[in-house]
C-alpha cells in the first residue's frame, strides 16, 4: 500500500462575524454566559446569496494552490456535510463543476462534525491501493441556514465555513499513518434535523413547529463528546502504532472548550498542544477540523516530521480521528 499525505490545504470563511453581543440582541443570553459554558465569543455567518458550495468550492481552490495540483489532476471530490446546497444534485458535483475538475468522481459524505476525518479514512483507502492518485476532500457548512436564531440552546453554538485538503501519495512512513471511525445510531435523538426528508417532508406545520431546525439535547451530547474525544484519539494512536507521549499536536473539532479541555485532560496533553479556534468561528460541523488544521499549519504550530491527530465527533452519533506525520 502506498503512503497517503496531506499535499496541500485551504479554507474559506464568511465575512460577516456575528459576536455574542449581536446574539444578547436575539435571544435570552449573555456574553458570560456563552464564553464560561462554551468558549465562543463570535461565528462567522455566510451572506443570503452564499451556499455551502461557494464556500466549498473557494476552499478547494485555495487547496489546490496550496498543494501545486490542478483541477484537472483530480480523481475524486467528497464533500462532507449536513447543509447541502439541496438534497440533490451533491454538493461535490457542484464544486466539480465549479473548479472544473472534468475527470473527477463526486459524492457528498453525511456524518456530521466527524465527516471531514470520515472522509479523509475514505479517500485515503483509494490512494493507498493505487485506484486514484489525488482526492479533494472538503469540510463545508453553513449552519446558519439550520439554526433556530431564536433558540438560544442551539444558535450561540453553531457558525459557517469551509476547509479543504488535496490528498496524494507521500514519502513512505509519513502522511496519514491510521484512520478511525466509529458510530452509534441509539445515540442519533440526541442530535437531529427531523423535518425534511423522506420521514416528515417539510410542510408549514412542519416550519411553525420548527422542526427544520436543528433539535439538541446539549447536555446528552457534551456527556457523549467528553468520552469519546478522549477514546477516538487514542484508538487512532494505537492504529498507528504509536504511544501518547509521541504525539506533538492535537486538532479536535471545534464544539466547547470544555470538551476540549476534557479531552486534552485524559490525553495528558497540555492545552498550548491542542489547537482552539471555536472563540472566532464557534462550531462548524464538518468544517470544524479542516479549518482548524490550516489555522494550525499557518501559525506554524505544525512542523515537519511533527505528529498530528485529528479527532471529532457529531451527530449520528458518529466519531473520527486519525494520525498524521507531518
Ligand atoms: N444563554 C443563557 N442561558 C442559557 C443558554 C443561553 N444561550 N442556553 C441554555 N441556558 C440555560 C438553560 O436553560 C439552563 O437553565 P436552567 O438551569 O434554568 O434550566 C442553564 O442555562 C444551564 O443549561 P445547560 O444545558 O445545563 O448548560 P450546559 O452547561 O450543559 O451548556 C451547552 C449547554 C453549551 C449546549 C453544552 O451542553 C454543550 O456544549 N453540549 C454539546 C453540544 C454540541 O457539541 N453540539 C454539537 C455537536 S456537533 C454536530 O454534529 C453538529
Amino acid at each position: 500500500l502506498k503512503s497517503v499525505g496531506i499535499l496541500g490545504i485551504g479554507s474559506c470563511l464568511p465575512e460577516k462575524e456575528v459576536t455574542n453581543f449581536d446574539l444578547e440582541k436575539m435571544v435570552d443570553t449573555t456574553n458570560e454566559w456563552i464564553i464560561e459554558r462554551t468558549g465562543i465569543k463570535a461565528r462567522r455567518v455566510a451572506d443570503e446569496n452564499i451556499a455551502t458550495s461557494d464556500l466549498a468550492t473557494e476552499a478547494a481552490i485555495r487547496a489546490l494552490k496550496d498543494a501545486n495540483v490542478s483541477a484537472e489532476e483530480i480523481d475524486l471530490i467528497i464533500v462532507a456535510t449536513i447543509t447541502p446546497d439541496m438534497a440533490f444534485p451533491s454538493t461535490a458535483c457542484m464544486v466539480q463543476k465549479n473548479i472544473g475538475a472534468i475527470k473527477a468522481a463526486s459524492f457528498d459524505l453525511e456524518a456530521a462534525c466527524s465527516g471531514f476525518l470520515y472522509g479523509v479514512a475514505i479517500g485515503k483507502q483509494f490512494i493507498a491501493t493505487g485506484t486514484y492518485h489525488k482526492v479533494l476532500v472538503i469540510g463545508a457548512e453553513t449552519m446558519s441556514r439550520i439554526v433556530d436564531w431564536s433558540d438560544r440552546n442551539t444558535s450561540i453554538l453553531f457558525g459557517d465555513g469551509a476547509g479543504a485538503v488535496v490528498l496524494g501519495e507521500t514519502e513512505e512512513g509519513k502522511g496519514v499513518l491510521s484512520t478511525y471511525m466509529g458510530s452509534d445510531g441509539e445515540g442519533g435523538k440526541f442530535l437531529s434535523l427531523p423535518a425534511g426528508g423522506s420521514r416528515m417532508p417539510s410542510t408549514f406545520e412542519t416550519i411553525r413547529e420548527g422542526l427544520n431546525y436543528v433539535k439538541m439535547d446539549g447536555s446528552e451530547v457534551f456527556k457523549f463528546a467528553v468520552r469519546i474525544m478522549g477514546k477516538a484519539a487514542e484508538e487512532a494512536i494505537k492504529l498507528s502504532g504509536h504511544q501518547l507521549q509521541d504525539i506533538d499536536y492535537v486538532v479536535p473539532h471545534q464544539a466547547n472548550i470544555r470538551i476540549i479541555e476534557a479531552a486534552a485532560k485524559r490525553l495528558k496533553m497540555p492545552l498550548d498542544k491542542v489547537h482552539v479556534n471555536l472563540e472566532k468561528y464557534g462550531n462548524m460541523s464538518a468544517a470544524s477540523v479542516p479549518v482548524a488544521l490550516d489555522e494550525a499549519i499557518k501559525e506554524g504550530k505544525i512542523k515537519k516530521d511533527d505528529m498530528v491527530v485529528l479527532v471529532g465527533f457529531g451527530a449520528g452519533l458518529t466519531w473520527g480521528s486519525c494520525v498524521i506525520k507531518w
